[in-house]
């Protein structure tokens, strides 16, 4: 309609154009420039541990069927018949050896190699046709701590670039053990009437937050609950705000910190080691610890074990939570749990929620993190349901004929600074949480949207 993409996005006065949350248009140029460009997060590996195991999942809004395949691989290919369009796999998980369409018959390997179609000797498809040519189309997989990753984008950036600096913090949480993570139980999921940036551009680090909508786990006293330690002088509500140019950001906050609320733990003078059988980060035995040192670099074992990456997210549309729960005893339980924000129209997002543990650890600790999750980042937990009552009357806003002309404003910027002493790369904010995590999401934005 003549509305430019800087008449949208403001990069002279850091503001952004509410219409963004409900424009048709827009929301088709994303599905092409964001969610078939970008490396999107599928689920785990666990789900599929056998041969011709499948789970159906959404790249945005492609259903795409993930399998196992008889090489062991894990595959992503598009839920859709290339004979006629219809869907392919109608069920959401199961094992099969072969994926057949029920409206002619054509059938798949779970790779989504074409194996054949009914009737071949009558010179149906499969016979006069190349059936290389025939198979499922294929996206390209990563996996990265067993987590499935996929992007129709095959010769565009490998995961690891794309992931940036940041992937230096998040292997702080996804590959710290040998054993690596397993999901707990199936992803939970559930539909709200918002668009996925009002939930996408929040995971990129808004811990502003947290001290008003989320307060109540302050003043509950799940988070501690003192008059030092709620409103503006909380532990999370500083630390350093990690952020990098493809969008991504985590907030790096000081466990020390949050843990004195519950227990007077004496963590001066202590070795990494010692600091670490003290916080026990959830997930984390104290059998397990030997294993961080064998799978991160001392870096970054001293910095989970000081000033651990918590709470952030993966552009476009995943948010990381890694929740400590100490112990007035000492040691903690907590959660490690991702959100991946799935389109579903331009006022529509599924919430699809993964929980994860340590595979092997003591069923005790998975019990404790399943809870902890459901309790806190779960579809029915407290931080979630906080969420959900402002997201959708922010896009009942944007529908407004005055109201859709109002702008989100990210102006309290700190510009990046490196702390004393840190060792991990990007763009480092110190200090009391501010706009720059979640302005740099939207340059993200920006990037893709205008590229070419
Ligand atoms: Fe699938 Fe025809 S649409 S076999």
């Amino acid at each position: 309609d003549g509305t430019s993409l800087d008449d949208l996005i403001m990069r002279e006065s850091n503001e952004v154009s509410l219409r963004v949350m409900t424009d048709e248009e827009l929301y088709k140029l994303e599905m092409e420039k964001i969610f078939a460009k970008t490396w999107l997060l599928l689920g785990h590996e666990s789900e599929i541990p056998e041969a011709g195991d499948f789970i159906v999942r959404d790249m945005a809004e492609d259903n795409v069927i993930v399998a196992r395949g008889q090489d062991g691989d894990v595959h992503v290919s598009l839920n859709v018949c290339p004979h006629r369009g219809m869907r392919v796999c109608l069920g959401e998980a199961g094992n099969k050896r072969v994926h057949q369409c029920i409206y002619h018959g054509w059938a798949f390997r779970p790779n989504g190699d074409f194996i054949g179609a009914p009737v071949e000797r009558e010179k149906m498809h499969g016979n006069d046709v190349d059936k290389k040519t025939l198979g499922l189309k294929k996206a390209r997989v990563h996996l990265y701590g067993g987590l499935i990753f996929a992007t129709w984008n095959v010769d565009g950036p490998s995961f690891d670039e794309y992931l940036g600096d940041i992937k230096y913090y998040m292997d702080q949480l996804f590959c710290r053990t040998n054993r690596g993570l397993e999901l707990l139980g199936p992803p939970q999921r559930f539909t709200l009437p918002c668009n996925w940036k009002v939930p996408g551009e929040q995971s990129g680090s808004d811990g502003f937050h947290t001290l008003t909508l989320h307060r109540s786990l302050m003043e509950g006293g799940v988070m501690g609950g003192t008059a030092e330690t709620i409103y503006d002088q909380a532990p999370g509500m500083y630390g350093v705000d990690v952020s990098c140019e493809q969008g991504h950001s985590l907030r790096c906050l000081e466990a020390e910190k949050t843990f004195k609320m519950f227990a007077d733990v004496p963590f001066e003078g202590k070795s990494t080691r010692e600091r670490l059988e003290l916080l026990t980060p959830p997930g984390i035995t104290k059998d397990m610890i030997p294993e961080l040192f064998e799978n991160l670099t001392e870096d970054q074992v001293a910095q989970l074990a000081t000033i651990p990456p918590q709470v952030g997210g993966m552009f476009p549309n995943i948010l990381i939570a890694f929740i400590f729960a100490p112990r007035t005893d000492g040691g903690s339980s907590g959660a490690l749990s991702l959100h991946a924000y799935v389109p579903k129209g331009p006022d529509k997002v599924e919430f699809v929620n993964y929980l994860f543990a340590e595979k092997d650890a003591p069923e005790q600790m998975k019990r404790d993190m399943l809870q902890n999750s459901i309790w806190n980042t779960g579809t029915s937990g407290v931080i979630e349901q906080d969420d959900a009552d402002v997201w959708p009357v922010i896009m009942k806003n944007a529908r407004g004929a005055v109201s859709k002309d109002m702008t989100l404003k990210y102006q309290a910027l700190h510009g990046h600074e490196r702390p004393e002493g840190w060792v991990g790369e990007g763009l480092l904010y110190p200090g009391f949480t501010k706009d720059d995590t979640q302005w740099n999401w939207w340059l993200a934005y920006y990037d893709l949207m205008d590229a070419v």
